[in-house]
Formats: C-alpha cells, structure tokens, sequence
C-alpha cells in the first residue's frame, strides 16, 4: 500500500486529534491555509467592518501566522496590528514580506503583555486553544475590560470531528464566551464546505 503524501494539516489535527506541530510546518510548507490568498474572504471583511464599525484603532492579532490579514487590515483602515504568533518561522517570514507591520514571536496565552490595544483579534486561531480558551477569556476579562474581543472563525458543515464538545456552530460559540456579544455576522456558498463566521464581543471584567 502506498503512502499518502504528507500535508500541512497532519502538523496541525490529524484523525480528530490535536497535533499543533506549528513551527515544524512553517518550515516544512511556504503557504498553509493558503494565506496569501485570503481565504475565508466574508469574515476577514466581517472581521474588518467590526473594526470600522467600532471605532476601533488597535488591534493585537493573535496567531498571525504569515502576516497576510494584518496587512489586509492595514491596507483597508491604516492600522498596524500588534501580530503574535507562535511559530519564529512564521514570524520571520511575516517580517520580511510586510517590514511596514509589527510581528512578534509570542504565544497568545501571553496576552497580557500587550494591554494597550482597543482589541484583540483572534483569525482562525479558536481551533488551536480550545483548552486554553476559558484561561484566556479570564486574562481578557483582566487586562482588557471595556475593549473588544473579534474571533474569525469556521465552523464546518456536518464533517467537524474535533472539538464538537466546545462547540458547533456560531450560534454555541457566542453561548460559549463569557462576554455580551455586540455584532456577529455568518456566510457560504453552496459549493463551500465550511461556514465562515465573524464575531464580536465587549470584554467584561468578572
Ligand atoms: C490558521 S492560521 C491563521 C493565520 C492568520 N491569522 C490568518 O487569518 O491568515 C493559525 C495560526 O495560529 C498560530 N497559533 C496556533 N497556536 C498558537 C498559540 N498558542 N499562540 C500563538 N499563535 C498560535 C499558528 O502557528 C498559525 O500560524
């Protein structure tokens, strides 16, 4: 039997099992998620449109992995998001391609290290730290009260394997943060396996 070609994901969930081998990938693939293509586009929009919406002027983008939605931020408000990211190759690869944006090595259970943004922004980061997210939403409630939490996420239709025990949908994600939610939108298209979902929260302290 022959053996089946390695991919990007099988660093990432394999077989519905966590793997998060994220530095090794970098290295060993140039464009995970295809990020130069801006995938997911009626989130990232979403995503954009909520900083508009809110006056928003800061924003800390946690995992921001190549750099390719910073800059899309940057290009279409004029912010220069504070990226952090937990692969260094990552990171180095982001730095040369946008030298114009911010990228640090840091991982986001470090979040408290950055109290001066208006927001923090998490793109298609919420898959990676399901069992951190309740430790992260206390640093929030913490260190930033009165500011905004966005979370760009998809959710798959009928096929997600991991992690159906937080939740499954936007619906049990917005449920699942201990924030009032203040904008939400979802979209797909009926050739799209996933659907993609953009939200807002105002943090709270506890
Ligand atoms: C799907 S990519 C998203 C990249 C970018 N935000 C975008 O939307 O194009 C997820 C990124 O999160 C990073 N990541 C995973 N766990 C992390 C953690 N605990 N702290 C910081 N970054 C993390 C991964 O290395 C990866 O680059």
């Amino acid at each position: 039997m022959s053996q089946q070609k390695e991919t990007y994901h099988d660093y990432v969930i394999k077989d519905g099992q966590f793997i998060g081998r994220f530095d090794e990938m970098y290295q060993q693939f140039d464009q995970p998620w295809m990020q130069d293509k801006q995938p997911n586009p009626y989130s990232r929009q979403a995503g954009i449109l909520h900083l508009k919406q809110f006056g928003i002027q800061s924003v800390l983008e946690c995992g921001s992995g190549l750099g390719y939605y910073s800059q899309e931020i940057y290009r279409q408000t004029g912010i220069i998001p504070q990226g952090i990211e937990l692969s260094e190759t990552a990171v180095s690869r982001a730095k040369s391609l946008f030298p114009h944006l911010s990228f640090t090595a840091d991982r986001v259970e470090n979040l408290a290290r950055y109290p001066q943004v208006d927001a923090i922004l998490f793109a298609e980061l919420t898959w990676y730290v399901l069992p951190q997210l309740s430790d992260l939403f206390a640093i929030m409630a913490e260190h930033f009260p009165g500011k905004y939490f966005i979370n760009n996420l998809v959710f798959y239709k009928n096929t997600q394997r991991y992690g159906t025990e937080y939740f499954t949908n936007l619906r049990e994600f917005i449920d699942y943060v201990p924030f009032p939610v203040v904008g939400y939108c979802e979209a797909t298209t009926e050739k799209d396996t996933t659907i993609e979902t953009s939200s807002i929260f105002r943090i709270e302290p506890k």
